[in-house]
C-alpha cells in the first residue's frame, strides 16, 4: 500500500485544497499514480474534509478513474448490442483463457495486461470489435486472439 503521500499533498496545495478542484485533483493524482488507491481516497478526505463515501461516489462515477493498478496494456471489449450479436462473448473467452484470467479477474499477474469490457467502439461493421491500446481489432473469431495478444 501506497502510505507516501507527499505527492499527494503537492497536487492538493497546488490545487488549494478547493472542493470544486476535486475532480483535477483526482485526475492529476491518478496520472502521477495511475489509479486511486483506498488510502489515497481516505487522505484527500482527510485534507480536504470530504466525507469518502462522496470521493468514492465520483471516483466509481467517471470511467476515467481506475480504483486498482492498470495492467500495461489495457484490452477493451465492446459489449455494445452489434458486438454482441456477433458472439463477442467467446472472444472475450479466448482472451481471458490466454491470459490466464479467471472471470472476475481483470489484470494479469505480471501487471501487463488489463481486460475491460466498454460499451459501443464505434465501429459496429467491424463487429466483434476489441481495441489493445489504440489500436483496434475488428471481425474477430478466438482463433484470432492468441496470435493478437502475442504481438504486445
Ligand atoms: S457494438 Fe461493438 S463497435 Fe459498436
Amino acid at each position: 500500500m501506497d502510505q507516501d503521500f507527499s505527492s499527494v499533498d503537492k497536487i492538493l496545495q497546488e490545487y488549494e485544497g478547493k472542493k470544486g478542484n476535486l475532480i483535477p485533483i483526482l485526475q492529476a493524482i491518478q496520472r502521477q499514480k495511475g489509479y486511486i488507491s483506498k488510502s489515497v481516497i481516505r487522505y484527500v478526505s482527510e485534507k480536504m474534509h470530504i466525507p469518502m463515501a462522496e470521493i468514492c461516489g465520483v471516483v466509481t462515477f467517471y470511467a476515467m478513474f481506475h480504483l486498482e493498478p492498470q495492467g500495461e496494456h489495457i484490452i477493451k471489449v465492446c459489449k455494445g448490442t452489434a458486438c454482441h450479436v456477433a458472439d463477442v462473448d467467446s472472444i472475450k473467452e479466448a482472451i481471458l483463457d490466454f491470459l490466464k484470467l479467471e472471470e472476475g479477474e481483470n489484470t494479469t499477474a505480471d501487471g501487463k495486461f488489463t481486460v475491460m469490457e466498454v460499451a459501443c467502439l464505434g465501429c459496429c461493421s467491424l463487429s466483434p470489435v476489441i481495441m489493445i491500446d489504440n489500436q483496434t481489432f475488428g471481425q474477430l473469431t478466438p482463433d484470432a486472439i492468441p496470435g493478437i495478444l502475442r504481438q504486445f
